[in-house]
């Protein structure tokens, strides 16, 4: 049904991904990262053959070594000149990285932190609200995209470390971040501040694709129709079982707030806030005991539904393109 090129599932390479820019926001981040690597790894050399000296090396090294001299230069003098510079090279490197460079052009999108999952808000160009949609964020490549970060409750921090630096998620106020993707792909992120309970999978997906497909994607965000079969068997239970005071699927009676909005749920990459990937079989599975998976998750454990009513749920929310 959907029409766009297939995405690649990961464009990353084998480096870690602090090592492994893929736009110009997380550019700076990156050099800075491989600086400080390669650094640290030279001076570990430097320490090591000190060491050896220390231990196997002739009486003379061994006094040079422990000189007055030596001590001044390699505990005093050379930490404080590296540090100093480091400090202020790393300040102005990631200075341009600040919300200044905000030009009125870029793509708008509000993300809202909760315990523990992400609204996500597509916005016009005069920051009104188009739709939403929840732990997946949709860019196209190319361009740059100025999120507005908010909290619901407690700090989150939004971090997908090859499109841009953290940015701390604060209730009561608004930090902005741009990000920017070089090339279609699926980008992972991660809440990167302790929010309590399941904060380490508090995950989420930024998917890059194509301008095209992009435009495709937007255009395609009109509520699924009517379910048909088992669907809308599933459809009676999801609006009768209480799953709709809490979640809102456009083009339906529910409209609920609480959780995740659910309109295009089966067009998700993942599942949980990025914690499993996104199929009938999980669907099932996270309704019936999302406590399992997820200890601690705000969405209690549904162990009243059976297997047919669970297929005809997950046949419902997988349908939800
Ligand atoms: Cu949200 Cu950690």
């Amino acid at each position: 049904m959907s029409p766009e090129a297939p995405i690649p599932a990961s464009t990353a390479s084998w480096l870690p991904v602090i090592l492994d820019s893929a736009g110009p926001f997380s550019q700076p981040v990156t050099t800075l990262a491989w600086v400080i690597f390669t650094g640290g790894f030279v001076i570990l050399g430097i320490v090591i053959a000190a060491l050896t000296i220390a231990l196997f090396g002739s009486p003379r090294l061994k006094a040079r070594l422990g000189g007055e001299k030596a001590i001044w230069i390699g505990g005093f003098a050379f930490p404080v000149v590296v540090l100093t510079i480091l400090l202020i090279w790393g300040l102005w490197l990631t200075s341009h990285l600040s919300a200044q460079r905000i030009t009125g052009d870029e793509m708008r999108v509000r993300v809202i932190g909760e315990m523990w999952w992400w609204r996500v808000h597509y916005l016009d160009e005069n920051g009104r609200e188009t739709f939403r949609d929840a732990n997946e964020l949709h860019i196209p490549v190319g361009q740059p995209v100025l999120l507005d970060l908010q909290a619901a409750d407690v700090i989150h921090s939004f971090w997908v470390p090859r499109l841009a630096g953290k940015m701390d998620m604060i209730p009561g106020r608004t930090n902005r971040l741009l990000i920017q993707a070089d090339a279609p792909g699926v980008y992972h992120g991660q809440c990167a501040e302790y929010c309590g309970g399941p904060h380490a999978l508090m995950g989420f997906v930024v998917v890059a694709h194509a301008p095209e497909d992009f435009a495709r994607w937007q255009a395609a965000r009109a509520p699924a129709p009517a379910a048909q079969g088992s669907a809308a068997r599933g459809a009676d239970l999801f609006m009768s079982s209480g799953c709709a005071a809490c979640h809102t699927i456009r083009g339906s009676p529910a409209d609920g707030l609480a959780g995740p909005d659910l309109t295009h749920v089966g067009s998700r990459r993942s599942l949980g806030a990025g914690i499993l990937p996104n199929n009938k079989g999980t669907l099932a599975g996270w309704i019936a005991d999302s406590q399992a998976l997820k200890p601690g998750n705000r969405m209690p454990a549904y162990h009243q539904f059976d297997g047919e009513e669970l297929r005809a749920l997950a046949d419902y929310l997988a349908s939800r393109q």
